[in-house]
């Protein structure tokens, strides 16, 4: 990626520095509608923006539950079922969850065992569910308000990058089942 796009964050406040990392996602974005193509350029930006992170990328709904999809961190479980785990749940809900201690949230999948908060985001376009955007880190209590707001941000430029349908090889038809829907 653009080294130019990398933002240095000890030099910012939080908002300062979402404010920043929004703005150069915007114009990483700006010129692509690939829905994985836009999600591997952010989740790089993203994870290599914002400090104490291990994991950030994408889960899109294929064939009723959650499969992983571009991420930066250590390798991580493929598929996840509607309404486990941290995703599932924020999947399910239709809202953001914030885990201050992973080790407290009940059906927790660990990945990486470094991780001991989360972050996860639905990704909605129109009335579907498309999948969630999820960060972890080693700190606990890593994310406060302004990082739900800034990640809700992020996750609304994705969705609003990829035009208005949704790509049929990252999130199928089958959703239509009700999952989502
Ligand atoms: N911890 C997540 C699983 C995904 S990884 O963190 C990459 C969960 O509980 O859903």
């Amino acid at each position: 990626m653009n080294e130019a796009n990398l933002i240095p964050h000890g030099a910012f406040d939080k908002p300062e520095l979402y404010h920043l990392v929004v703005e150069a996602a915007t114009q990483l974005l700006a010129e692509e509608r690939d829905a994985v193509a836009n999600a591997a350029n952010l989740a790089a930006l993203v994870y290599h923006s914002l400090p104490d992170l291990n994991w950030l990328g994408f889960y899109f709904l294929k064939d009723g539950e959650l499969v992983v999809g571009p991420f930066q961190g250590k390798p991580a479980c493929v598929r996840i079922a509607i309404g486990r785990g941290v995703c599932g749940t924020a999947a399910e809900r239709r809202e953001t969850v914030v885990v201050a201690d992973v080790n407290e949230f009940p059906g927790h999948i660990a990945c990486d065992g470094a991780s001991q908060s989360e972050i996860v985001v639905p990704l909605v376009k129109g009335s579907r569910l498309i999948g969630v955007l999820d960060a972890d880190s080693p700190v606990v209590g890593r994310f406060d308000a302004a990082d739900r707001e800034g990640f809700e941000r992020l996750a609304r430029l994705w969705v609003e990058s990829i035009g208005a349908g949704v790509p049929a090889r990252i999130c199928d038809a089958s959703q239509e089942s009700g999952i989502g829907s």
